[in-house]
């Protein structure tokens, strides 16, 4: 009986231009429970939750609420009525305030006046019971993509909903963070409020679910309770095979010193301090840490986007200017940077174009004029190499999946060609399957004499995909261990070495 359930969505369709991405789907939500939705990416996980928050129509299918029918014209009208969303994708007016931000469209009035007071208190008391702790009267472009993210959660809170939709908010956390949002999810949920939780993070999932679902290609593969899965089993359920291995092997032979730093010091405060290290050719090096440990900063740094204080950098044992990015791509050096889908995407234009942007000077030919039939070619290639999702190339990129826009940018940089990769969270966002793509293509790169370091906060995948692992404290090198000699013990110590009190001691 549909009755017994918070929410029941029942045999929704739908396709965009007659490709169709959402086949008779069913879920149902039981009150009082966080509801995992799994799935490849560009499985529909996004699509269905925009058709039951009003932002798309579904060709066919129906919503039940408490056992009423309902279907919402757009986001306002879902608010209204109990089911509020966090999206994939920041929607935010950054140069609003927090406050702003969250009362949009519903500011507290006083006669003809905005009611400013008690807007800045009840953003305080938000904060105050999501144990938040941000002013009120920031700027949104004052805060980090992470606090972004905790604004945008808390606002879907403020709602009072009853259902509450979180797609991937933990992509941008720290670890601090997702703890924290755990901690509200804990609290919604004994209140009765459903939750549907997004997330390719396995680990994630185990810790806070009590039922799961997953889609594949747009069907509905099954929903069990948490009890009854299995990490081996979801995976099956999602890819529709095992997989025998999270990670390929590592063929990949280090040999000789490819890149030196030296001394690099960051100029602004607070973050790298005097790092030094070698990067051999055909090496894959991690780079562990904690949050704030400055592995960013560091290959930000390294390739001319932050300014540094002095450092000197040598490739084949000699010096290179890095001073800017345009230098550094010069010097064939390649940044996947941590929030790429906030900063690296050109949304209306199409895979082609986004491909290839990095590399626009390699397509023109001596009259100046765009080699279209390479990059149609370059792209087609990215395309079946990373198994990007999308009816063709001319498709615009925001209407790719989230995880296949992401692997759109990580497909730019390698058609830049470089030497020395460096890569921040590339498998953020990411299914298990197409992760083990990416790792393929990295141990690939290696195998071709290309030296890549790749900072994750993820620990097996460093195990699993890299020959060293740098791990950095407070700014400071504290060590680099061989990968297959090492234990998640030594690198967590490691990365504690230089916290507050250590620092004089050990400097
Ligand atoms: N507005 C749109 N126009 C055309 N196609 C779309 C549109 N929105 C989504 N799609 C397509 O629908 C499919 C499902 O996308 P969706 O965003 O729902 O995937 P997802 O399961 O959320 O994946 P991810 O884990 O990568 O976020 C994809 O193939 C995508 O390209
Ligand atoms: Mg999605």
């Amino acid at each position: 009986m549909q009755e017994d359930y918070l929410l029941s969505i029942k045999n929704v369709c739908k396709s965009f231009a007659g490709v169709t991405v959402l086949k008779n789907v069913c879920l149902n939500i039981r009150p009082g429970t966080v509801h995992s939705l799994m799935g490849e990416n560009g499985a529909g996980k996004s699509t269905l939750m925009k058709c039951l928050f009003g932002i798309y129509k579904q060709d066919a299918g129906e919503f039940f609420l408490e056992g009423k029918q309902f279907n919402f014209t757009d986001p306002k009208h879902a608010l209204e009525n109990g089911v509020s969303m966090v999206h994939q994708e920041l929607n935010q007016v950054t140069k609003r305030t927090i406050s702003d931000n969250i009362w949009l469209g519903r500011y507290p009035t006083k006669g003809l006046f905005i009611d400013e007071k008690k807007m800045h208190n009840d953003t305080l008391d938000l904060f105050k019971r999501l144990n938040i702790h941000l002013n009120p009267k920031t700027r949104l472009d004052k805060l980090s993509v992470s606090q972004r993210q905790m604004v945008e959660i808390a606002k879907a809170v403020s709602y009072d909903a009853k259902i509450i939709v979180l797609d991937e908010p933990t992509s941008s956390l720290t670890a601090h963070e997702v703890e924290m949002l755990f901690a509200i999810m804990r609290v919604l949920r004994d209140e009765g409020v459903g939750i549907v939780y997004i997330s390719h993070k396995m680990e994630e999932i185990f810790e806070v679910s009590d039922d799961v679902t997953v889609l594949r290609d747009g069907t509905h593969i099954g929903t069990e309770k948490i009890e009854d899965l299995t990490m081996e089993k979801i995976v099956n359920m999602m890819v529709g095979r095992d997989l025998d291995d999270r990670f390929p092997p590592k063929t990949n032979v280090p040999e000789g010193i490819h890149m030196s730093v030296r001394n690099l010091t960051t100029k602004y405060a607070p973050i790298v301090k005097n790092a030094s290290f070698d990067l051999r050719k055909g090496e894959i090096l991690g780079v562990a840490g904690l949050v704030g440990a400055g592995r960013t900063e560091l290959i930000e740094a390294i390739f001319g986007a932050r300014t540094t204080e002095s450092g000197e950098i040598s490739i084949d044992g000699k010096l290179i200017d890095n001073s800017t990015p345009n230098k550094a791509i010069g010097n064939r050096f390649a940044l996947l940077t941590e929030e790429r889908r906030e900063t690296g995407i050109y949304p209306v234009a199409d895979i082609t174009f986004n491909s290839c942007i990095s590399n626009i000077n390699e397509y023109k030919n001596r009259f100046g004029l765009l080699n279209d039939k390479k990059m149609k070619a370059d792209t087609d290639v990215q395309i079946k190499s990373m198994r990007i999702k999308t009816p063709n190339r001319r498709e615009r990129i925001r209407n790719l999946s989230g995880g296949n826009q992401q692997k759109v940018i990580i497909g730019r940089w390698l058609l830049t060609q470089p030497d020395i990769l460096l890569l921040d969270e590339p498998t953020r966002g990411i299914d298990v399957g197409a992760k083990y793509e990416i790792y393929q293509l990295i141990i690939d790169l290696a195998n071709r004499g290309k030296s890549i370091i790749v900072v994750s906060s993820e620990m097996p995948e460093l195990i699993g995909i890299t020959n060293r692992i740098m791990v950095m404290s407070n700014g400071h090198v504290a060590g680099i261990v061989n990968t297959d000699e090492t234990t998640q013990t030594e690198i967590f110590n490691l990365s504690t070495k230089y916290l507050n009190n250590n620092e004089e001691a050990e400097v």
